[in-house]
């Protein structure tokens, strides 16, 4: 199996003007086109951990604090917390920048779980994540203990 990455090395960020067909009426980015960007952004982290096609199988809770508003920059920033034998963990932040202001605040921040797959859609297991500062390491460790306590029933 391929050597596995750090988080660090698995981070994507994808970052948007917040443009007028993207909003609702009161001009607020959707919550459906957030949760696209969360996606893609967590599917490009896993695809690069693995190297391989991936597929969401899990969304853990996801609730909107803050409305993005029409003229922000909104930023999606996805890195994998915790690898299993074929599935991958990663916590997505998004962000919301106010350009005139420059204000920073953090709108959402979830946990999404990809399954890498092989050419035929099988699903294919991954390289260890290799977690590096305290924090990660202690996020591996949760999400670890979470994993087997899971497993168990
Ligand atoms: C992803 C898929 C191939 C997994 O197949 P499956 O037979 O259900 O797989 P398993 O039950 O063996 O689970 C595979 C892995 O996912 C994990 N998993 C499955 N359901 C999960 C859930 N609800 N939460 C967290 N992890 C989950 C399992 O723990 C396992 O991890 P491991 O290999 O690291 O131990 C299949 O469920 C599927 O095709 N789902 C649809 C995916 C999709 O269309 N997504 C949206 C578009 S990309």
């Amino acid at each position: 199996m391929k050597t596995g990455k750090t988080p660090e090395e698995t981070k994507v960020v994808m970052t948007e003007l917040v443009l007028p067909g993207m909003t609702n009426l009161l001009g607020n980015l959707l919550g459906g086109e957030l949760m696209h960007r969360m996606d893609i952004a967590g599917a490009l982290a896993c695809m690069r951990h693995s190297n391989a096609q991936v597929a969401t199988v899990a969304v853990e809770a996801l609730a909107f604090k803050h409305p993005v508003r029409q003229g922000e920059m909104v930023s999606v920033e996805a890195k994998l917390v915790w690898t299993g034998r074929t599935s991958m963990k990663v916590k997505i932040t998004a962000m919301a920048e106010n350009l005139k202001t420059g204000a920073l605040i953090v709108t959402n921040v979830a946990v999404f779980t990809f399954v890498a797959l092989g050419e035929n859609g099988e699903k294919i297991p991954v390289p260890t994540l290799l977690p590096e500062t305290d924090a990660e390491k202690q996020d591996y460790a949760s999400e670890e203990q979470a994993y087997r306590s899971r497993h168990k029933k």
